[in-house]
């Protein structure tokens, strides 16, 4: 009897630990596929992305060969986790997985749940290799199929329903309301127990209006499938920082005031949560005047989060305090007073930008890739005085 459970519980296990290949779905979803090969969620590993390599090479735990990053970084990779569960040497290595998918279409669509804890939230998977969540239209409604033909007038012709490769659940609210993106984007804790990374979101009721999904996978144009055809699909390369900023704009809201013999900015942020959230990150608000011929730069504002321990800045995982944080928080509106009062005839370019890793970091870091370094505009607009 003994026997027979220990059977069935490993049975479930190596099911568990399954993930098709992503490259499987590309088949049926050619366009999908693409998108998301550009993604950071196909780039999250350290074989991919450098910034996550390079502070890698300088976590302590590389020494001790414990890749405790895998959770959320290289999910598809179970064998990895495994190896780091069972306490064996769990360094990431260039495979196929790392390289490819570490977050797979498949990983995403069988998270059925979300565990909340103190130091960082947990994915639920289901056990079932092809079984994949999905919302209908952006709504949760309780329906499963799986694939048929449906016969329609005495049986004079068939028509397929479903995919013929996997069955699809629409009755988990996570895949309408993005609370599905939340297993590894809410928080993270170290071991001192300070929040290095938190969204601060701003507590709402779950909203199918506007939410993680509406805003960073908009629909864009093209099939979702090759079998059935749809004229949109959710875009899979996850608007960010890395990947199609420009998708983000609309939700940044700039605008000048100077009635108070002053020019006020004012950032009005839309999200539900902080901007430029990542510790790593460097903000600027800059504000340039073109008068006649001539160009004015004012001193730029600079928003960003300094960990720290002892009063001195400290890498992420000695840190026990958060030194500075001024970033724009969730549904924030902050104005910014620039001494200096425009003329009639100026015209004021107002830019909300970013470096992806702060300059003075990416030095520490022997970061050199020139996209990483670069100043990148998130919103920009024009106002003629
Ligand atoms: C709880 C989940 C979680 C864990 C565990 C985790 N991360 Fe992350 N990490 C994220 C998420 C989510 C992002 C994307 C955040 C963003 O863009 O604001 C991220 C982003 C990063 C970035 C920025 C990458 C870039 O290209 O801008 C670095 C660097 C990073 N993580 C390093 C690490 C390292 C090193 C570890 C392990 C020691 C680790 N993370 C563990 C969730 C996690
Ligand atoms: C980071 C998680 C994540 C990853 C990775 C991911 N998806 Fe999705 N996918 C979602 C969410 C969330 C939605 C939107 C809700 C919905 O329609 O199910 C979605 C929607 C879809 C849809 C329906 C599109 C629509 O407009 O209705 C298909 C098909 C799909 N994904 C296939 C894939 C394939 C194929 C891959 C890999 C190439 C993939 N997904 C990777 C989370 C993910
Ligand atoms: C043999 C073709 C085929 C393959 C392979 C395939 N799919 Fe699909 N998939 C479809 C079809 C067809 C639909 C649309 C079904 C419908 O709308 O009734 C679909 C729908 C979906 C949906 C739900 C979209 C929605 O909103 O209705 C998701 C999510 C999805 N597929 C994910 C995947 C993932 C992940 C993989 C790879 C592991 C994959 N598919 C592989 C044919 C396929
Ligand atoms: C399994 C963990 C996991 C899940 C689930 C997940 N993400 Fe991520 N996501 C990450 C990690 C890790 C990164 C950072 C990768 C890096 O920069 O190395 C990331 C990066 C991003 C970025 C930054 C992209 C850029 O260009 O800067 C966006 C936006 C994002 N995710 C949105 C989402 C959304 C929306 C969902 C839910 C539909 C989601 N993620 C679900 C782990 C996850
Ligand atoms: C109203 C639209 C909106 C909603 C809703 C929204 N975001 Fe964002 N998100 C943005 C904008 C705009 C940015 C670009 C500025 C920034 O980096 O914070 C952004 C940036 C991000 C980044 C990159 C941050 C960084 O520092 O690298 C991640 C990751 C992200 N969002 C994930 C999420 C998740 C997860 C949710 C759901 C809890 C969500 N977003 C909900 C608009 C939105």
């Amino acid at each position: 009897m003994r026997l027979f459970s220990l059977f069935l519980l490993t049975a479930t296990l190596s099911f568990a630990t399954h993930f098709v290949p992503s490259k499987v779905c590309s088949k049926c979803h050619p366009a999908i596929y693409k998108e998301y090969m550009g993604s950071m969620h196909r780039n999250s590993s350290v074989a991919n992305d450098p910034v996550h390599k390079a502070v890698w090479d300088k976590h302590p735990l590389k020494a001790k060969q414990k890749y405790n990053c895998a959770v959320c970084h290289t999910p598809t990779d179970t064998k990895l986790i495994e190896a780091f569960k069972k306490g064996q040497p769990a360094l990431p290595q260039s495979n196929r997985i790392q390289r490819n998918e570490p977050i797979g279409c498949a990983t995403c669509h069988r998270i059925r749940s979300v565990r909340t804890h103190v130091k960082q939230n947990e994915n639920i998977y289901n056990d079932r290799p092809k079984y994949y969540y999905a919302a209908k239209g952006g709504k949760t409604v309780k329906e499963t199929v799986k694939f048929h033909e449906e016969s329609g007038f005495f049986g004079l012709f068939k028509k397929a329903k479903g995919s013929p490769f996997h069955t699809i659940d629409y009755s988990n609210r996570l895949f309408a309301d993005g609370y599905t993106c939340l297993g590894c984007h809410d928080h993270k804790r170290n071991k001192q127990g300070l929040a290095i990374c938190s969204m601060d979101r701003k507590e709402a009721e779950p909203s199918t209006q506007t939410n993680c999904i509406t805003c960073h996978m908009p629909q864009v144009s093209g099939s979702l499938s090759t079998i059935t055809e749809t004229k949109t699909h959710a875009y899979h390369g996850f608007a960010g920082l890395h990947v199609r900023p420009d998708l983000l704009a609309k939700h940044i809201v700039l605008s000048i005031d100077t009635s108070k013999g002053k020019l006020h900015v004012t950032v009005k942020n839309q999200a539900d949560h902080r901007l430029f959230s990542h510790p790593l990150r460097l903000a600027q608000l800059r504000v340039e005047i073109e008068r006649q011929d001539k160009t004015v730069t004012l001193p730029p504002v600079n928003l960003f989060t300094v960990l720290g321990k002892n009063g001195r800045p400290a890498m992420p995982w000695v840190a026990d305090t958060i030194l500075k944080q001024n970033g724009i928080g969730a549904k924030e509106s902050r104005t910014f007073a620039f001494d200096f009062m425009p003329q009639k005839k100026d015209r004021i370019t107002v830019t909300l930008g970013y470096y992806i890793v702060n300059p003075k970091a990416a030095r520490k870091l022997g970061i050199k890739e020139q996209a990483i370094k670069e100043f990148k505009v998130l919103k920009s607009k024009i106002f003629p005085y």
